[in-house]
Formats: C-alpha cells, sequence, structure tokens
C-alpha cells in the first residue's frame, strides 16, 4: 500500500484539527468495522463556513481525508459545503489506496450530519455510522 505524497503532507501536518468550544453544528460518523471516528464542529456566518474544525481517531487515510475534507469546506456556502463528496476528497489527494478509499467517509459524513444539526435537524444513530 502507497499513499501519495498529498495524504503523507496532510497526515504529517492535518489542517484545522482541534475542538471547538462555539460551534454551531457538531456531526458524528463512524466505521463500524474499522472502528475510526471523527467529530466535525462548523461555525456559521452569513450562510458560510467560517470555520471547520474536527478531531479523529484513525488511520493515515483517515487522518489525511479528514484534513483535506476540512480545508475544502471551510469558506464555502452551505449549499457548496453538502455537495462536497468522497470522490472529491479523494481526487484533492491525488488518490488512496483501495483499500482506504472508505476513510474518505468520516469527514464527507460528519460534515453533513453538522451541517444538519446546525440546521436543526436531528441525526440518527444510523446516519452516523457506516
Ligand atoms: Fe476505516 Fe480508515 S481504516 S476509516
Amino acid at each position: 500500500m502507497k499513499y501519495t505524497e498529498k495524504v503523507m503532507e496532510h497526515f504529517l501536518n492535518p489542517q484545522n484539527t482541534g475542538t471547538m468550544e462555539d460551534f454551531d453544528g457538531k456531526g458524528y460518523y463512524g466505521s463500524v468495522e474499522c472502528g475510526d471516528y471523527i467529530e466535525v464542529y462548523i461555525k456559521v456566518k452569513n450562510n458560510i463556513l467560517e470555520n471547520v474544525s474536527y478531531m479523529v481517531y484513525g488511520c493515515t487515510a483517515s487522518v489525511a481525508t479528514s484534513s483535506m475534507m476540512s480545508t475544502l469546506a471551510k469558506g464555502k456556502t452551505i449549499e457548496q459545503a453538502l455537495e462536497i463528496t468522497e470522490d472529491d476528497v479523494e481526487k484533492a489527494l491525488d488518490g488512496l489506496p483501495e483499500e482506504k478509499r472508505h476513510c474518505s467517509n468520516l469527514g464527507v459524513g460528519a460534515l453533513k450530519n453538522a451541517i444538519k444539526n446546525y440546521k436543526g435537524i436531528e441525526v440518527s444513530y444510523e446516519e452516523s455510522i457506516f
């Protein structure tokens, strides 16, 4: 298994990590199979994701994909952020090894759940796992 330079860059220097005290929305997402887990926090101003941060527990690819999700989402409108896909994250990292492709679900799933939470929409347990 070989990671791209971009993956290693984000793994060794993950962007936007940490919790957020004054968040407007918070979302979780985790894999039952591998146990990887993420919490995402968003700060919204004028419909724009002014800040996006996260805490992730997981493998190299989980850290790198979470970091990339945060850089893609930050500064986007709510609508644009909802359009970010696992493929977008993977492409921005110049690819992921086949067995690590599922890791890109984490950040994207938790981001969507954080936006739901911001909108006051309840997120079920089933929507927080894959
Ligand atoms: Fe499962 Fe990374 S190994 S999310």
